[in-house]
C-alpha cells in the first residue's frame, strides 16, 4: 500500500469501533457464552455501566456483531423519548401488520415537524410489544436463531419505555425463548433504575462494570496499531503514549490518534517512521486539550454547582484528598460534605481510597480543574 494513503487507524469519537478492543476479555466471554448456553444462562442480561468514554456503545456493538456472526436478529435502541414504541415499529417494520390484536390509537406527532404516524397506548404497550417480540422470535427460533436487543443510555430512559421492555423481556425469559438483552448506561443507571420495585427484573441482569483497561494491554495494542500502519513506537516514546492514556478508552484512541498524526506530518519525507520522544509529547499535549473540550466540560456541566465546588476543593491536592479537609475547605460540616461525596461516588466522577480518602476517577480532571477554577467558579456562580 503506498504510504501516502494508510489513513490513522484509531478511533477517538463516540461509538467507533477502535482498531483494538482492549482489556475487555473476559465481558466478551460472558456475553459468548451467554449465547452459547441458552435461555437462562446469566450472560443473557446483562446491565453495563461505566463513565463516559468508557466503551460502553462500543461494547453494544461488538455484542450485536457477535450475535449476528451466529445469525441472530438485532435490535439497537439508544434511550430517548418513545423508546418502546420505536422498538415495536423496528419489530414490526410494515404499516400493514398494524392491526394485530390490538387498537392503534392515531395521534398527530409534531415531533421535528414532521405529521402523522401511529401511537400505540401507553397502557397497552407492555401486552404489544410482548406480542411483536414473540411473533418474530417464532420466525427466528424456527430456524435456530434467537434476537439480541441493546439499550444505550438507558440512565435516559422514561419509566413507562422501561417498564415495557423490562416486563417483555421477563416474561420471554420465562418462557425460555431464545432472547438476549442487554442495557448499557452511566452509573446513575444504578440508583434511577435499580431501585425502582418495578424493575426488580433489572437488578437481576449481570453488572459488567466498565473501568480503565490495564496499561501493559494498552502498550501492546500501540505496538502493533502502529505496526500494521507501518511506523515504529517503541522505547520511551511508546512509555511516555501509555502512560498517558491511564487506561482511560477514550484516551487510548486521542493519544494515538494524535501520536499518529504527527508523526506522519514531521516524518512524511522518510522511508520508514520511528516516533521519537518530541512527537509523543506532542501528540499527547494534542491528545489532552481535546479530552478537556470532550469529556471534562460535559462531565462538569452535568453536575451541580456543590458538586463542582467539592470537586475543586479536591483538586488543590497533588493526590488522593482526604474528606475531612475537603469539607474543611467548602466551609461545611462532615455530614455535609459526605452527600456530596456519595453523589459523585455514585457518578464514577472520584473514588474512595482507603479510609477518609477519596480521588478522581476521571483522568485529568484535577489539572482540568486547576486551569478552568476560575470560569468553572464563575459559570457555576460558585462564589466562596
Ligand atoms: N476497550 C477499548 N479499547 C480501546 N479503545 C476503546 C475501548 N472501548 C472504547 N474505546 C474507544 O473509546 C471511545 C469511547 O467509546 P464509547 O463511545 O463506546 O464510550 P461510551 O462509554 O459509550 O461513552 P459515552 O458514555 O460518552 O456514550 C471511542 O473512541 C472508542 O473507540
Ligand atoms: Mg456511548
Amino acid at each position: 500500500m503506498p504510504k501516502s494513503r494508510i489513513t490513522n487507524p484509531f478511533k477517538p469519537s463516540a461509538g467507533h469501533l477502535p482498531p483494538v478492543l482492549i482489556g475487555r476479555d473476559i465481558i466478551l466471554d460472558d456475553f459468548q457464552e451467554g449465547l452459547d448456553n441458552g435461555s437462562g444462562a446469566p450472560g443473557r442480561l446483562m446491565r453495563i455501566t461505566g463513565a463516559r468514554g468508557t466503551g460502553k456503545t462500543v461494547m453494544l456493538t461488538e455484542f450485536r456483531r457477535m450475535a449476528e456472526q451466529q445469525g441472530w436478529q438485532t435490535i439497537s435502541e439508544t434511550a430517548s423519548k418513545g423508546m418502546a414504541q420505536r422498538l415495536l415499529e423496528k419489530l414490526r417494520p410494515k404499516k400493514g401488520n398494524l392491526s394485530f390484536s390490538f387498537e392503534p390509537s392515531i395521534s398527530v406527532m409534531s415531533m421535528g415537524g414532521s405529521l402523522g404516524g401511529v401511537h400505540y397506548e401507553q397502557s397497552r404497550m407492555p401486552l404489544t410489544l410482548r406480542e411483536a417480540m414473540s411473533e418474530r422470535l417464532d420466525v427466528l427460533e424456527k430456524r435456530g436463531n434467537g434476537l439480541l436487543v441493546t439499550i444505550d443510555e438507558a440512565q435516559a430512559a422514561d419509566r413507562d419505555d422501561m417498564v415495557a421492555i423490562a416486563t417483555t423481556v421477563q416474561h420471554l425469559t420465562s418462557e425460555d425463548r431464545n432472547i438476549a438483552f442487554v442495557f448499557a448506561g452511566l452509573p446513575s443507571m444504578a440508583s434511577k433504575w435499580l431501585n425502582d420495585d418495578v424493575m426488580t427484573f433489572l437488578r437481576r441482569a449481570q453488572p459488567e462494570r466498565l473501568g480503565d483497561v490495564p496499561l501493559t494491554d494498552v502498550s501492546q495494542a500501540f505496538t502493533d496499531t502502529f505496526t500494521s500502519t507501518g511506523m515504529l513506537l517503541e522505547g520511551e516514546a511508546l512509555s511516555h503514549a501509555t502512560h498517558a492514556t491511564a487506561g482511560y478508552p477514550f484516551m487510548i484512541q486521542l493519544v494515538g490518534y494524535h501520536i499518529w498524526r504527527v508523526a506522519k506530518r514531521r516524518h512524511q519525507q522518510e522511508d520508514s517512521i520511528t516516533v521519537t520522544i518530541e512527537d509523543a509529547e506532542t501528540g499527547v499535549r494534542d491528545a489532552l486539550s481535546r479530552l478537556g473540550d470532550t469529556v471534562h466540560g460535559p462531565e462538569l456541566d452535568g453536575l451541580s454547582p456543590i458538586d463542582k465546588t467539592y470537586l475543586l476543593a479536591m483538586a488543590q491536592d497533588d493526590g488522593p484528598s482526604s474528606t475531612a479537609a475537603i469539607a474543611n475547605r467548602m466551609g461545611k460540616d462532615a455530614q455535609y460534605a459526605n452527600m456530596y461525596r456519595m453523589r459523585l461516588i455514585e457518578a464514577q466522577v472520584i473514588e474512595e481510597r482507603g479510609y477518609g480518602k477519596v480521588d478522581f476517577a476521571i483522568p485529568y480532571l484535577r489539572e482540568y480543574l486547576r486551569e478552568h477554577a476560575a470560569y468553572i467558579r464563575m459559570a457555576g456562580g460558585i462564589t466562596d
